[in-house]
């Protein structure tokens, strides 16, 4: 069974996915790293030359043609939302949502390192950022929402992992 974590930029899924995989002893792929190096190009500079629909195009033909059975799968935090993908993402394993506050999604993307072309011209401005990441997941919710499992993702502890790592193997059986 392939497990997919989806939710918005920030909110863990990659640092969730990680360390549910190696507890569970699945693999890991993080979709944006896969693109990346399908692409040879990095998710900013995909953006930049080749625009957020080719991206988007990317993402679905990605989950399409992906043929793991036992792996803990992050994926970007918009590919639920775009070209039917969470019909496929939900045809093709157990999806949990990991749910946080816009609020705390704004401090995890100040802090954050990685480049995120759709955020990135806000991240010094912390109420316009805000205001920003309010709008989109209020459009991206809908889908989102539509997960198998819903888990707080503000502090996701070992007991957290665990419990969720009991749920995923009852749903195995
Ligand atoms: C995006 C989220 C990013 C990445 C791209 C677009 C989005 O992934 O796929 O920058 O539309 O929300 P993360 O959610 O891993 O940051």
């Amino acid at each position: 069974m392939n497990i997919f974590l989806i939710g918005f930029m920030g909110s863990g899924k990659s640092s969730v996915g990680k360390r549910l995989a190696s507890r569970m002893g699945m693999k890991f792929l993080d979709s944006d790293r896969e693109i990346e190096k399908q692409q040879q190009k990095k998710i900013p500079e995909i953006f930049k030359k080749n625009g957020e629909l080719a991206f988007r195009q990317m993402e679905k033909e990605w989950l399409q043609n992906l043929e793991v059975s036992n792996a803990i799968v992050s994926l970007g935090g918009g590919t639920p939302c775009f070209e039917g993908n969470m019909e496929l993402i939900k045809q093709k394993g157990t999806s949990i949502y990991l749910i946080l506050s816009p609020e705390a999604i704004v401090s995890r993307l100040i802090k954050s390192k990685n480049v995120r072309p759709l955020v990135e011209e806000y991240k010094n401005d912390r109420e316009a950022l805000l205001k920003v990441v309010e709008e989109m997941l209020n459009k991206r919710e809908v889908f989102y929402k539509r997960a198998d499992l819903h888990l707080d993702a503000l502090s996701v502890d070992a007991d957290k992992l665990d419990q969720l790592g009991n749920i995923i193997r009852s749903k195995e059986d």
